[in-house]
């Protein structure tokens, strides 16, 4: 077992750093305040790479494993999850899903245009009442022959007004239950498929979130992604490759936290001594350290397994579960040892706090994460 990095991850990580904190953080604080999503960022981290990591080449991805998408995840994090969460559902839902699932057509159609960042892709699969519950799917995708015709809505998208390309899961068959379920690519500006308000979130503001509304909108059967009655499987399994994503970025964020609250530590002074030297702001900062080293373990451990061709469902499952309390619990301690600096915006930490509540809750809550996990532990 080898727990060092390799030198090409090393430069990978690098790499990702070095572009986060030149360019993602000069604005990322105006970009929050603002609710503005980084347009002119996400063509830059296409033509990075980052847009298509995981993707073969031949369809205009970086063709890296698992292990430097998490990297590349964590370091995007550690500065603006808003710009992260744009990166991950790209990749891991929208790309992978068309590269695993997909057909040829599909793939040089979409694919191509998505793993270099001249598209952004979304990921619709949430409504308003099948959220956690997610096979009592209401919008409908019935059968007409050469075409489907898709109404319904579907809620907290990301990337939502901002996407070119829509992956949107349906109910066909109703008695079927999940197995009448279909995966449908809807190109924004398909008539009758209408982009509702952009909701006014308590973090990851500078991403784009939006309800959508479909209305008799017809797609060609040629945009049904696999076979018939196979979109819950579909969104299923992306979801476990997602899922490793948001806990990588969950880890990031952790990281950025604690990267600030040693930096703040070791040059805010009280009681005649940096902070960093009294016992109870130490004393954090080793269970900061701790917690965020054994969640970076979880989510090497899902992306490992997942490049070695294993089942992650669990793993992927438990490194978010694991990863977003950790950036939950972490940021709260950051800004704690920033005191009163900690509730104010130019710190960041106050940001990197609310920015870590979505990691519990979106690709599944952190009670849909224990259902995963429990079901799996129990049939093993
Ligand atoms: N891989 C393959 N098949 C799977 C699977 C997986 N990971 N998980 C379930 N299935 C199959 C099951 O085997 C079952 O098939 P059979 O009927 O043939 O046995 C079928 O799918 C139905 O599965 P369940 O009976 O387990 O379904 P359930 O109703 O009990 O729900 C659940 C399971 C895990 C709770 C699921 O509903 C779930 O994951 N919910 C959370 C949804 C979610 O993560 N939403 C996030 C929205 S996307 C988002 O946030 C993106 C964004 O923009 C950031």
């Amino acid at each position: 077992m080898n727990f060092n990095l390799s030198e090409e991850h090393k430069m990978i990580r690098d790499a990702a750093r070095d572009f986060a904190q030149a360019e993602l953080l000069p604005g990322v604080i105006e970009r929050d305040n603002k609710q503005q999503f980084p347009d002119e960022l996400v063509k830059k981290m296409g033509d990075l790479g980052f847009m298509g990591i995981m993707v073969d080449p031949k369809y205009g991805g970086s063709g890296l494993d698992t292990i430097s998408y998490v990297l590349i995840m964590e370091e995007l994090s550690k500065i603006d999850a808003s710009a992260s969460v744009i990166v991950s559902v790209n990749n891991s839902l929208v790309c992978y899903g068309l590269e695993a699932y997909g057909s040829e057509e599909q793939k040089q159609k979409y694919l191509t245009k998505l793993a270099t960042g001249e598209y952004v892709g979304a990921f619709c699969l949430s409504e308003p009442e099948a959220g956690s519950d997610a096979t009592s799917q209401k919008t409908t995708a019935i059968d007409k022959g050469d075409h489907y015709l898709i109404n319904g809505t579907k809620n907290w998208i990301t990337s939502g007004g901002r996407a070119d390309v829509y992956l949107v899961i349906a109910q066909t068959d109703r008695d079927k239950g999940s197995h009448g379920i279909n995966a449908f690519i809807i190109e924004k500006g398909t008539p009758g498929f209408d982009i509702g308000p952009k909701e006014d979130k308590l973090g990851i503001r500078g991403s784009d979130t939006h309800t959508l509304q479909f209305n008799d909108v017809k797609v060609p059967k040629e945009n049904r992604i696999g076979v018939n009655g196979s979109g819950f499987r579909f969104a299923m399994k992306t979801l476990s490759g997602g899922r490793i994503g948001i806990a990588a970025q969950a880890l990031g964020i952790a990281q950025g936290a604690y990267e600030l609250a040693i930096k703040y530590s070791k040059q805010r002074k009280a009681f005649g001594t940096e902070i960093c030297n009294h016992q109870a702001i130490a004393f954090k900062l080793a269970d900061m350290y701790t917690e965020i080293e054994a969640a970076r373990m979880l989510v090497m451990k899902a992306a490992a397994d997942k490049d070695a061709g294993e089942n992650y469902d669990k793993s992927s499952a438990m490194a978010k579960l694991y990863a977003s309390k950790v950036a939950m619990e972490q940021t709260i301690e950051a800004v704690q040892i920033h005191g009163g600096n900690g509730f104010v915006k130019e710190y960041h930490v106050e940001r990197l706090m609310r920015d870590a509540k979505i990691t519990q809750i979106y690709e599944g809550t952190s009670e849909i994460q224990k259902i995963v996990i429990s079901r799996s532990i129990l049939r093993d």
